[in-house]
């Protein structure tokens, strides 16, 4: 990240589908070590993919953005009444500097207040950033083989995601 872009403000917000094309641009600009563990495999129709999780409202999708720029996307797919699936992904370049952990947080605050009980992640167990990260929010993680589930239960969670937004 470049000096200026550091000095400048990480801020989030909920995305609509008037954003979907900056979504399917930063899902385009990843790296294949990126795509692989997003999806868990080597996934390429991101513009299909964007749309399908658009189209349904009970979805929510947040993004990270530094200035105009979108440089994280966390996606909220919905399962069932009060329970979602959280998938996220920080643009390479960026990985490793915090936006990862401050997007969940921010999705997590967002979530509780709309009364959502329980967020499920599902990843690899080589995914060591996604599961630090797990362990911050005080999410249940339990791996079998080559997957790791973790299990957030938002209501009972004693933890002020907002020490992580400061
Ligand atoms: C996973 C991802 C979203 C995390 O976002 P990020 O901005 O890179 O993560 P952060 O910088 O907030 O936090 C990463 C944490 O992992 C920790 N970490 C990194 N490498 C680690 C390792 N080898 N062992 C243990 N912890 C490690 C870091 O120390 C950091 O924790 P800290 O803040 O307590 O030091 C991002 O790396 C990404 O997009 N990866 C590719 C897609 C993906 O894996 N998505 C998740 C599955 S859906």
């Amino acid at each position: 990240m470049s000096i200026v872009k550091s000095l400048i403000k990480l801020e989030f917000r909920e995305l609509r589908s008037s954003d979907m094309k900056m979504v399917i641009d930063l899902y385009n600009s990843l790296s294949s070590d990126s795509i692989y563990y997003r999806f868990r495999g080597f996934f390429k129709d991101f513009e299909k993919y964007v749309k399908s999780v658009f189209s349904d409202s009970r979805n929510i999708v947040y993004g990270a953005f530094l200035g105009n720029e979108l440089v994280g996307v966390l996606e909220a797919v919905y399962i069932s009444d009060g329970c979602y699936e959280m998938a996220i992904v920080v643009k390479d370049g960026y990985q490793g500097r915090g936006i990862g952990t401050k997007l969940v947080a921010y999705a997590i605050n967002d979530l509780k207040r709309r009364g959502i009980k329980t967020l499920i992640a599902y990843t690899t167990p080589d995914n060591y950033r996604i599961l630090a990260i797990s362990r911050k929010f005080h999410g249940t993680i339990k791996c079998m083989h080559d997957e790791c589930t973790t299990v957030f239960n938002l209501q009972s969670m004693n933890i002020n995601a907002d020490q992580f937004l400061n």
